[in-house]
């Protein structure tokens, strides 16, 4: 291990994370009283219109201050830096009575600056208020300056706590040829070569590999969670699933559900399977047997496995147990 380490954040639970619209009491009524999603961000930008947007902060705030969130992490998302709106929804929502949020939503992050900002802002309200909690931030990756500058956004302020992706407003700012919130798209595909009869296929691939690889990699590097955002058709449970699985074996914590019924997809896609677990507990079995021989290298199945696995191994565990499992 390096000796630079990065330090702790507080541990979530973040397999699921429902995107509710500030600007509809009645969602953010069912959102509170949904108890099997991990997380939930209540949405002051790109879900409420211009003409909303006041009426938004105001349901939120009332909402914040008046329905039982149970256990799950609450978070607000702000407006951009880049609008009108972002100082007065965290001043107004940091002055209120509104102990019971866990994060902001930061969007269109763009450089480490736009958090020293909003730290410092979020900082002094916090202080002058005498606020007990200190509010962590979640933030999205979504404009190629954003990606850009991921590493030292993701470095920026000890209260990051997770890094997003934002695969719509991320198409829009790379001029990529989609116009779908998430999913592939048929024209990123190969042909292959024909075979012995003369037959080729295409092959789809994921347009996003990149940049949730890139992200994933800018979060770990700093302790954060990478989460993976928006699957916008939510009457295909199948394409979300593969959106999700592959997102999960890069190493995303969990996902956006814009769509209730998108909540229990993450919440099992994002916990170790039991046949998984088998394997994890089988890998930590055979090597404390071969540690007990004074070997660092066993065969399991006639598969090598080391040191390393003993660190895979565990890091499944843990996130098994954390999911209550
Ligand atoms: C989310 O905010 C997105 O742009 O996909
Ligand atoms: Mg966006």
């Amino acid at each position: 291990m390096s000796f630079t380490q990065a330090p702790e954040k507080p541990a979530r639970l973040n397999r699921s994370e429902l995107a509710v619209p500030g600007s509809n009491p009645r969602f953010l009524e069912k959102a509170a009283a949904n108890n099997d999603v991990d997380a939930v961000f209540l949405d002051l930008e790109d879900a409420v219109a211009i003409e909303a947007k006041e009426e938004a902060r105001k349901n939120v705030i009332e909402a914040l201050g008046d329905l039982d969130w149970g256990e799950k992490t609450v978070s607000v998302r702000i407006n951009g830096l880049d609008t009108p709106y972002m100082y007065r929804d965290v001043v107004d929502l940091l002055e209120a009575r509104t102990d019971r949020l866990d994060l902001i939503m930061i969007p269109k992050v763009g450089t480490a600056s736009d958090i020293y900002a909003l730290d410092m802002l979020v900082t002094q309200i916090e202080t002058a208020m005498g606020r007990k909690k200190r509010i962590g931030f979640e933030m999205i990756i979504e404009t190629a300056i954003g990606m850009m500058n991921i590493d030292t956004i993701a470095g920026a302020s000890p209260r990051n706590e997770s890094l997003h992706f934002g695969v719509a407003d991320y198409a829009a700012s790379t001029k990529a040829d989609t116009t779908q919130i998430g999913g592939p798209n048929p024209r990123y595909s190969v042909l292959t070569d024909p075979d012995a009869d003369g037959r080729r296929e295409v092959h789809w691939n994921d347009m996003w590999h990149y940049a949730i690889n890139r992200m994933v990699v800018a979060a770990r590097a700093h302790g954060l969670r990478p989460i993976d955002g928006p699957f916008g058709d939510f009457s295909d449970p199948d394409g979300f699933t593969f959106h999700a699985n592959r997102a999960m074996v890069l190493g995303c914590e969990g996902k956006w559900a814009i769509h209730p019924s998108q909540i229990p997809l993450c919440n099992k896609l994002f916990s170790p399977s039991n046949d998984e677990m088998k394997k994890a507990y089988a890998i930590l079995d055979a090597m404390a047997a071969a540690r007990a021989k004074g070997q660092g290298a066993a065969a399991l199945d006639g598969k090598l496995i080391d040191l390393a696995s003993i660190r895979q191994a565990e890091t499944m565990v843990a996130k098994f147990e954390a999911g209550g499992g």
